[in-house]
């Protein structure tokens, strides 16, 4: 019955489409059960990226390394995670790359836009992420992909300044440029599919306004210049427009916006975001949920950390820091719920502060002073010192993502895909419900998401059937 429900929502329009457009696309269904069906992965996996920084050229290298045998893909679910099926008692868990119909590696096409004309190789050899002796085996196809000329506002990101921009136009037109380079860059890696995941620079903090409501008021937005439309706005417009699945690694507001969100369920595209869950504030959804569920209070939260690479200049500039911050201050509240839990978390003083240090390039550092008490309000403090490097905790979220996102669509799966909460630190959702920031919750929704498409049972962790 709730299967049923599902298939009204999510999937009846693209089974329509796809079953109108001729008997031969229906063949190709994959028929999993009566309500779900996949379209199989056949074809080459477009993976478009605006941003050819440290992030996306360590994920892209990484795939390319992977595929060579150079190195495994260490992080990364759709890789190397299993799922249990059924009960504990059947031994039944494969691989998710073997339960559910992924891209394969060796189909991924890449492509992107940067502000500066260096190719992936050499601006993965100026991120200093990777060896230069792994990036040697992999320059080939790294020095393919020359990033094509970006939609760029120096009022969005201020410390960045680069040659390789669209010039002239309004914003309009330049979507339309992207759309163009969309659609050239299908026709020329012959592509099957395509997804694109925001890896560029975090934007100065703006709130959604009038013309982020409807379609309407952002196409006329975009023929006016009006300034509350960003960059990252345009490409996930242009996406979204060319029928292209969209996430986001950074915390910009992009599409999590009335205009947008109704163009992709209108276009049954599945969407994603925000920021990466990587490094400091993916150790605090691992400690806060066990803080709670042992019910410790928390006094305080003191959160620092040292960083060099361009991000890190970037997020120097107040305005993107904050877009940053507030991403980054909410994971809390939402874990703790100080609104059930006053006597444990009322007071909770939270700080956040990020600072630029290029001695460290890649390699940031982040210090967590965590002031927690117990029985009687007895004080105790943990020291966190993480030692972390950025890009390499965020590439096997963009694959991911990727491949998740592909699959969704393949699914017929549109809007928000709340499934997909694990990968950031600003789940986008629904209006009216509050993120989920546990990530042991995320996981599990996750894995069930996956049983759920395939018309396995969900697994509700209740255990009685093994005691009768
Ligand atoms: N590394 C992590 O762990 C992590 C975690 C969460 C979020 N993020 C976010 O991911 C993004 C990428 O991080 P990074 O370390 O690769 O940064 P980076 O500075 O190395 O790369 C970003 C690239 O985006 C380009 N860019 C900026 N605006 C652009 C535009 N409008 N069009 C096309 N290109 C544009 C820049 O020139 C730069 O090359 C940042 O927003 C960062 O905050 C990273």
């Amino acid at each position: 019955m709730r299967r049923k429900r599902f298939y009204g929502c999510y999937y009846s329009k693209w089974i329509d489409t796809l079953l109108s457009s001729g008997s031969s696309k229906e063949c190709t269904l994959l028929s999993i059960n009566e309500s779900v069906k996949i379209a199989p992965a056949e074809g080459k996996l477009g993976v478009l990226i605006p941003g050819i920084g440290a992030v996306s050229t360590t994920f892209i290298a990484g795939v390319e390394a992977v595929k060579r045998g150079l190195g495994h893909p260490i992080g990364s679910l759709t890789q190397m995670a299993t799922v249990r099926l059924g009960k504990r008692t059947e031994g039944r868990s494969p691989y998710i790359k073997d339960f559910v119909p992924l891209a394969n590696l060796d189909d991924l096409v890449f492509g992107g836009w940067d502000i500066y004309e260096d190719t992936a190789y050499e601006a993965a050899s100026n991120a200093k992420v990777l060896e230069s002796s792994l990036l040697e085996q992999v320059k080939e196809p790294l020095q393919a992909i020359k990033p094509m000329k970006a939609v760029f506002e120096q009022e969005y990101v201020k410390l960045i300044h680069g040659p390789n921009v669209k010039t002239g136009g309004t914003k309009y037109d330049k979507a339309l440029a992207l759309m163009e380079d969309i659609k050239n860059f299908q026709k020329d890696n012959n592509v099957a599919r395509t997804v694109m995941i925001w890896c560029g620079s975090t934007e100065v903090f703006h709130r959604p306004s009038a013309v982020h409501e409807t379609l309407a008021s952002f196409e006329e937005g975009m023929k006016n210049n009006d300034p509350e439309i960003a960059p990252s706005q345009i490409y996930a417009y242009a996406a979204l427009m060319s029928g292209v699945p969209f996430a986001n690694g950074a915390p910009n507001l992009t599409h999590d916006i009335p205009a947008l969100l109704d163009l992709a369920k209108e276009r049954n595209l599945p969407v994603c975001g925000k920021d990466f869950k990587t490094g400091q504030t993916f150790l605090k959804t691992l400690l806060a949920p066990g803080f709670k569920a042992r019910m410790l209070g928390i006094a305080g939260w003191f959160s620092t950390n040292i960083l060099g690479n361009r991000d890190g200049e970037v997020l120097h500039d107040p305005g993107s820091f904050k877009t940053k911050e507030e991403t980054k201050l909410s994971v809390l509240d939402h874990i703790l719920q100080p609104e059930l839990y006053p006597i444990l978390y009322k007071d909770l003083y939270h700080a956040v502060r990020i600072n630029y240090y290029p001695p460290r390039g890649d390699a940031k550092e982040g210090w967590d002073n965590i002031d927690i008490f117990g029985w009687l309000g007895y004080p105790m403090q943990i020291k966190v010192d993480f030692l972390c490097r950025d890009s390499i905790l965020a590439a096997p979220l963009v694959l991911d993502l990727v491949l998740f996102l592909d699959l969704a669509h393949r699914a017929g799966m549109r809007g928000i895909q709340e499934w997909l909460s694990f990968y950031f630190k600003a789940p986008m959702h629904a209006p009216g419900l509050y993120p989920e920031h546990d990530i042991f919750i995320q996981l599990m929704k996750l894995k069930n998401t996956l049983r759920w498409m395939r018309g396995e049972d969900l697994i509700t962790h209740l255990g009685l059937e093994y005691y009768d």
